[in-house]
């Protein structure tokens, strides 16, 4: 449902990320985890067609999403902190106005606007600025925004960065509750116990370059490591030295 085959992407002189190859089937949650810099936004920007893949190509459901951007968007979801809200729209206005840029319209928009307010538990605040809405607030938000047309892919990046614990574990309920739809949803993240908790399979993402794939139960084997957060380290090459045995 997403593919990415030998993608790269540079900037200038700096690979940001090379020959990344990976899917993810429907049902099925995928972490791309990686430290800072690692290229996790760049590869999933690549994918939303936001970015002009340098070599290799990326497809959802089947689409390239070089030649046939539009059709792949309306299939994906994409969620991603940089993205800002209409600070003078309210939170309804909002999730109304991306369900019209969809195509909905008349009662099947009230409907799906009054559904996605339900979901993501906006009622209190659906009929407030979103330029005054919290953190968790606007996260809620940004989410019934990127999933008021029903997409069957989620593309997520770092989904949690600056959420508190509440809002955080909701988003991760959401997520679990999207997987048992039968989407298929790719997200990145650095924060290990959100690995642990959520993913189906993980990519370790380390200088723009897949160094593991797996379930996280294959990659801790395969790093020898006790815990996914040493398998981590030891793949991304700062492992700590002098700290216990390795097993
Ligand atoms: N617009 C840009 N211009 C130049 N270099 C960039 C740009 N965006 C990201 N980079 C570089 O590409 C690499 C990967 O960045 P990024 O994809 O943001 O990583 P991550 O999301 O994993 O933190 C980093 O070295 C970063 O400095
Ligand atoms: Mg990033």
């Amino acid at each position: 449902m997403i593919r990415f085959s030998g993608l790269g992407k540079q900037y200038g002189s700096v690979t940001a990320v090379r020959d990344l190859t990976l899917e993810v089937q429907p049902g099925e949650v995928y972490a791309l985890l990686g430290p800072n810099g690692a290229g996790k936004t760049t590869a999933l920007r690549c994918l939303a067609t936001l970015l002009a893949p340098s070599s290799g190509s990326a497809a959802v459901c089947g689409l390239d999403v070089t030649t046939s951007p539009l059709e792949a968007r309306r299939r994906m979801a994409f969620l991603s902190s940089s993205m800002g809200l209409y600070g003078r729209l309210s939170a309804r206005e909002l999730v109304a106005y991306f369900g019209q840029l969809h195509g909905l319209e008349g009662a099947a928009l009230g409907a799906r606007v009054a559904e996605m307010v339900e979901l993501f538990g906006i009622g209190d605040f659906a009929d407030r600025l979103c330029a005054k809405l919290s953190t968790g607030q606007r996260q809620r938000v940004s989410l019934a925004r990127a999933l008021v047309h029903d997409p069957p892919v989620l593309v997520l990046d770092e989904p949690t960065l600056g959420l508190d614990l509440v809002s955080g574990s909701a988003t991760h309920d959401f997520i679990s509750r999207e997987r048992g739809k039968g989407k298929a949803v790719l997200f990145s993240t650095h924060q290990i116990d959100e690995v642990d908790l959520l993913a189906d399979r993980v990519g370790v993402l380390s200088r723009g370059a897949l160094a593991a794939e797996g379930t996280p139960a294959e990659i801790m084997r395969r790093a020898e490591a006790p815990n996914l957060a040493r398998a981590f380290l030891a793949l991304v090459g700062d492992a700590p030295l002098a700290e216990g045995p390795r097993t």
